[in-house]
């Protein structure tokens, strides 16, 4: 059985096509980038899935921009919904699974502070988040048997990314300003990656379809993440000063509150989560090793 990686040269793909090599899985795997398969093209979706004998599509695929989402409705609906619903339709078809990756977006306009399982009302404050909830109902309504992981706060080596641009930014400027109204969990792509590698790879999806929450453990602010990032990176030349999202004049309005509870995840697959900070120092350590 082959497992196909859609959006294979975003953070998460690559961070699955390093997992999969040090797992020793690689052989099993094809990664497609979106110029090797645009997953809006259903013909090519469904010769994918024939050409390659795939039974597990691993969608790492999305439009991501939370803020040009806004101006471009359309195309985040058309990559982040009707395309899932193309992955899940091929892999209904061919009796296989799809694993999908979904976000802490998806929450947002109930307030809260404690949390949020996988039940909690989904209620997305901006377009990337109601697609990315589109793109979960497609799936429920396909029929196939899937996992969606939702996570929140991906970063990596790769990509554009947090810690990338407030690494660059720390470098060339004596103050940052970060806002502290926004409280999440940091997820390392390389955690999140291992964790969906050891669960295809063990077959551990068989009969445990369904939503799950993973994002690494912890609660910060975007603030204190940037701080962990400084004190992590050694950048002590920069002033790193708290401040509040109306600062940032923005279209979309964040959620304030999306810690995601990973009870049922570590229950059903038996995995533990590392905390945010520890994966930060691996993933610095990784980005100056050139490991990216
Ligand atoms: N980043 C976050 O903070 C975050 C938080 C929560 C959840 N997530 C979810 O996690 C998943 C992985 O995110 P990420 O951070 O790895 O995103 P990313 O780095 O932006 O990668 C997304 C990839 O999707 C590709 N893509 C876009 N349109 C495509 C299409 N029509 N066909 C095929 N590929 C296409 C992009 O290719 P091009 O670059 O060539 O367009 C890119 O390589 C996504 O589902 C995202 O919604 C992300």
């Amino acid at each position: 059985m082959n497992i196909l990686v859609t959006g294979a040269g975003g953070q998460l793909g690559r961070c699955i096509r390093r997992a999969a090599g040090k797992a020793g899985f690689a052989d099993n795997y094809i990664f497609a980038t979106s110029a090797e398969l645009d997953i809006t093209d259903v013909t090519a979706v469904r010769a994918a899935v024939a050409e390659h004998g795939v039974g597990v599509i691993i969608n790492c695929a999305a439009y991501t921009d939370v803020d040009a989402a806004e101006d471009h409705p359309e195309l985040a609906a058309r990559i982040n919904s009707d395309a899932v619903r193309y992955l899940a339709d091929a892999m209904a078809e061919a009796g296989g699974t799809l694993v999908h990756i979904s976000s802490d977006y998806v929450f947002g306009g109930n307030a809260c502070n404690t949390p949020l399982a996988e039940d909690a009302p989904a209620a997305p404050t901006g377009v990337y988040g109601l697609t990315k909830l589109q793109g979960e109902r497609q799936i429920a309504e396909s029929g196939v048997r899937a996992l969606v992981l939702r996570t929140s706060w991906l970063y990596s080596e790769y990509g554009k990314n947090f810690m990338k641009t407030m690494l660059r930014l720390m470098a060339s400027r004596p103050q940052v300003n970060v806002v502290f109204d926004q409280c999440g969990t940091p997820t390392y792509a390389g955690d999140l990656a291992e964790a969906v590698v050891a669960i295809v790879g063990r077959r551990l999806y068989e009969g445990r379809e369904g939503i799950y929450h993973y994002s690494d453990e912890g609660v910060c602010t975007w603030f204190d993440f940037a701080r962990a990032i400084a004190e992590t990176a050694g950048c002590g030349g920069c002033d790193i000063v708290p401040c509040r999202s109306c600062e940032f004049p923005s279209k979309v309005v964040r959620p304030s509150y999306s810690v995601l509870d990973k009870s049922k995840f570590k229950d059903a697959f038996g995995m533990s989560v590392p905390y945010w900070t520890d994966s930060l120092k691996t993933a610095i350590r990784n980005l100056n090793s050139n490991e990216a």
